[in-house]
Parts: structure tokens; C-alpha cells; sequence
């Protein structure tokens, strides 16, 4: 495994790739880094499918908001590089902030309309820095394919359709969300929460199955099912509510609120932001409510 610290180490070892085999595919795995069983599973398929996987770690500033836990970010180099490399990685671009951004970039990548809610509407300007980011990232690696994890349901939609609005030839790979034995999505987040609190955040994906019951009770509308689930979600002491939301997936637009979900079969998302304390944590599962729930 081969770590590249600058753009200039990337592409030679790409053009390595490519040189010594014009047939090389490259996979692409886009992460913050502090890696957990999720990345390690979005990095196992791009081994699988490609010839070389480029795994990139870089906490990008870009897409945090000013009150936002850029600086608290979790890091860890050496663990991260050693589960890069248990998982079959070829090269890790780990670049500094100036690296990625020696100047304040002019561009900007703004996708619209599917940003206007669930995350996109707690977090100001996050999706445009995330777009800055993937966008020079595939620049950068010219991947096959990139692998990103269906617990940032909002975030996939928005690369898809970034990368189709502006023909980057690269295949975006969705991957499931991985859980631990309890249910709780893994995110890097998790880390942050007291152990009480992570007692509490198995109410997220309890709240999805219990979701997943009531899509298939006759008559049940959009507006009653948010409502339920969110008095679920408030059966956790610490639990405070950011969104929850059933949107059209990956278009991501409002449903017919009362008109009963089981007569529609179209693909829905629900979707749920909730903190405990300053932690936020997101999760989500999609529908198909007239062929039963995925
Ligand atoms: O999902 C993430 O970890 C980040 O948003 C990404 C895609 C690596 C861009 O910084």
C-alpha cells in the first residue's frame, strides 16, 4: 500500500497503475477517515470490482459550518492506514488542508433543489463543500467507479446527480449501511456519545423498523407516520429531533401528505436527524410501500 501526502505522488502512482495496465480499472473511496466496519466494507467492494482502490482520507473544512466539529473531528492516521491496508487498499491520498486548498477556492459547486431539505436545511452550504470536494477528488483520481454508503441517502443523491449534471465518467456505487448488533448505524460520529447516550441512539434504527410495520398498516398517511415515529424518537430522554422526513427518493420531494403511503409506489426515503447532546446523529431507511418495505 502506497501513501500519497501531495496531488504530485497521487498522479504518478495512477499513472503507474495505468502504464504498467491500460486495461487498470480504479475504484475510488471518498472518507473522512477515523474508519470504521462501514468504510471498511465500501473499500472490500472496490478491491472486489477494480484493479486499484484509492482510498482518500481528508477531513474537507469546506463542508463544515462555522459552529461545526471541524476542529473536534475524529483522527486517527495510524489506525486508519492500518485498516486501509488490512482491507486490501492500494494507495491512501491523505493530503493537508493546504494541499487540497492553497488558495481559497472561487468555485463553486452548488447543487440545488435536492439540498433544499433534510440535511441540506440544517446545515447551510454543507452539500456545496461536499460537491467541491468529490468533484476535485474525481478530477484528481479519475476513478471507474466511487463507493458511497446509503447512510448519507441525501449525500449519494446529490453526487448521482452532480456527477450525470456535469458527465463525469465515473459510476457511483451505493453501499448498504452497516449496523452494529443493536441497530445503531456506524458512523464516525459515535464516538462522541456518553454511554447513556448510546443507549438511547438505538431509538433511530428502532424507530425505522417500527416505520417499516406501520408502511404496511392500511390508510396510514405521510403526516401520521412522522408523527409516530417522532414520538418514538421522544421516548429517549436526550433524544431532540432535527428532522424527520418522508421524501420521494432520490428525487427527494414532498409526498402526498394525506393521502395513504400503502396506494403509492413510487421509492420513498425516511430520513432522521437526531441529537443527543452536540452529537447528530443521521439514519434512514427507503420503501416501496405497495410491493412491502425494502
Ligand atoms: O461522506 C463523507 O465522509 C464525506 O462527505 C466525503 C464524501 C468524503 C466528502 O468529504
Amino acid at each position: 500500500m502506497i501513501l500519497c501526502r501531495t496531488i504530485a505522488e497521487l498522479k504518478n502512482e495512477l499513472y503507474s497503475i495505468k502504464h504498467s495496465n491500460d486495461q487498470a480499472t480504479i475504484g475510488l473511496v471518498p472518507t473522512m477517515g477515523f474508519l470504521h466496519e462501514g468504510h471498511a466494507s465500501l473499500m472490500r467492494q472496490s478491491v472486489a470490482e477494480n484493479i486499484a482502490s484509492v482510498l482518500s482520507i481528508f477531513v474537507n473544512p469546506m463542508q463544515f459550518g462555522p459552529n461545526e466539529d471541524f476542529e473536534r473531528y475524529p483522527r486517527d492516521e495510524a489506525r486508519d492506514l492500518a485498516i486501509a491496508k488490512e482491507n486490501g487498499i492500494d494507495i491512501v491520498f491523505m493530503p493537508e488542508v493546504k494541499e487540497m486548498y492553497p488558495s481559497k477556492p472561487r468555485t463553486s459547486v452548488m447543487i440545488s433543489q435536492l439540498t433544499e431539505r433534510l440535511c441540506g436545511a440544517s446545515r447551510p452550504g454543507h452539500f456545496d463543500g461536499v460537491g467541491l470536494v468529490v468533484s476535485k477528488l474525481f478530477h484528481l483520481v479519475q476513478p471507474d467507479r466511487a463507493y458511497f454508503g446509503m447512510k448519507d441517502a441525501q449525500q449519494l443523491a446529490v453526487i448521482q446527480q452532480m456527477t450525470d449534471d456535469l458527465n463525469i465518467p465515473v459510476e457511483i456505487v451505493p453501499c448498504p449501511i452497516v449496523r452494529e448488533p443493536d441497530g445503531l448505524a456506524l458512523s464516525s460520529r459515535n464516538v462522541y456519545l456518553s454511554a447513556e447516550q448510546r443507549q438511547q441512539a438505538v431509538v433511530l434504527s428502532q424507530s425505522l423498523a417500527l416505520a417499516k410495520q406501520m408502511v404496511e398498516e392500511k390508510g396510514i398517511t405521510p403526516e401520521e407516520l412522522i408523527a409516530r415515529v417522532k414520538a418514538k424518537i421522544s421516548e429517549a430522554g436526550q433524544a431532540e429531533i432535527d428532522y424527520v422526513e418522508w421524501l420521494t427518493y432520490p428525487s427527494l420531494e414532498l409526498p402526498a401528505w394525506n393521502e395513504p403511503i400503502a396506494d403509492h409506489s413510487e421509492k420513498y426515503i425516511l430520513a432522521l436527524a437526531v441529537k443527543f447532546g452536540s452529537t447528530r446523529l443521521i439514519d434512514n431507511a427507503l420503501f416501496v410501500p405497495n410491493t412491502r418495505g425494502e
